[in-house]
């Protein structure tokens, strides 16, 4: 069962622990993530056609979401049973192996909890007039922080690369002290940190470069061109 949502989740938030049933048997969300990374992604409904895409879409990226530590845990709104059958369906369609859990919300407690209903789209309401789940997105990090939040509308599918590119940037920029620019991919230059001195950027990224006091570029130094 869920706790109740006492204030507004947002980025720095503790994730709120729930109990749940799920496709892989009963969690504690907090056990769950143990020391890991997690992302937390829910679903309307099953059996719908945008988020059939994305179930399989995230199953096929799911190596690299391992690679960087990082647990997939999807939710969706209908029973163990109705997720069973539905994934049948959605490794038929797509191809891939769905095989990590998702949440049995049919009372959207954990939607509720992250306050992942629709709220302005009146109209997205299942035959009881319940508002659909609506696609949201949490990235959690081992410490239990909410480090992203993104919702988007049930009519546009989301984008799994930029979920992991998220992840990319997040456990970089953890690891070292920078931030990373619009569109920034593995592999293309950092912007240096602004906490960081320039004495102290010489230091740490030799090849640093100052297009304005406040904009300095890097590329990562060799041995730390990923977050591990
Ligand atoms: C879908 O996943 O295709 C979907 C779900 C709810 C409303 C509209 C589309």
């Amino acid at each position: 069962m869920a706790e109740e949502r006492a204030t507004p989740l947002r980025l720095g938030s503790t994730a709120p622990n729930f109990k749940a049933e799920t496709t892989t048997g009963p969690i504690d969300f907090h056990e769950f993530i143990g020391d890991k990374w997690v992302v937390l992604f829910s679903h309307p409904e099953d059996f719908t056609p945008v988020c059939t895409t994305e179930l399989g879409a995230f199953a096929k990226l799911e190596p690299e979401f391992t690679k960087r530590g990082v647990k997939l845990i999807g939710l969706s709104a209908n029973t163990v049973g109705s997720h069973g059958d539905w994934i049948k369906d959605i490794d038929e369609v797509t191809g891939s192996k769905v095989s990590f859990p998702i949440i049995a919300d049919k009372e959207r407690k954990v939607a509720y909890l992250y306050d992942m209903l629709d709220y302005q789209d009146t109209t997205n309401v299942d035959e009881k007039g319940i508002a659909f789940t609506i696609r949201s997105v949490f990235i959690i990090d081992p410490k239990k922080t909410i480090r992203l939040i993104l919702s988007y509308p049930a009519s546009t599918g989301r984008n799994t690369a930029e979920v992991l590119r998220v992840v990319d940037s997040l456990q970089t920029g953890d690891k070292h002290k920078i931030t990373t620019p619009i569109n920034w991919v593995p592999g293309d230059d950092v912007i240096v940190h602004p906490a960081v001195k320039n004495e102290q950027a010489k230091e740490l990224f030799p090849d640093f470069r100052i297009v304005k006091p406040y904009l300095r570029f890097t590329p990562l130094p060799k041995d730390k061109t990923s977050a591990s």
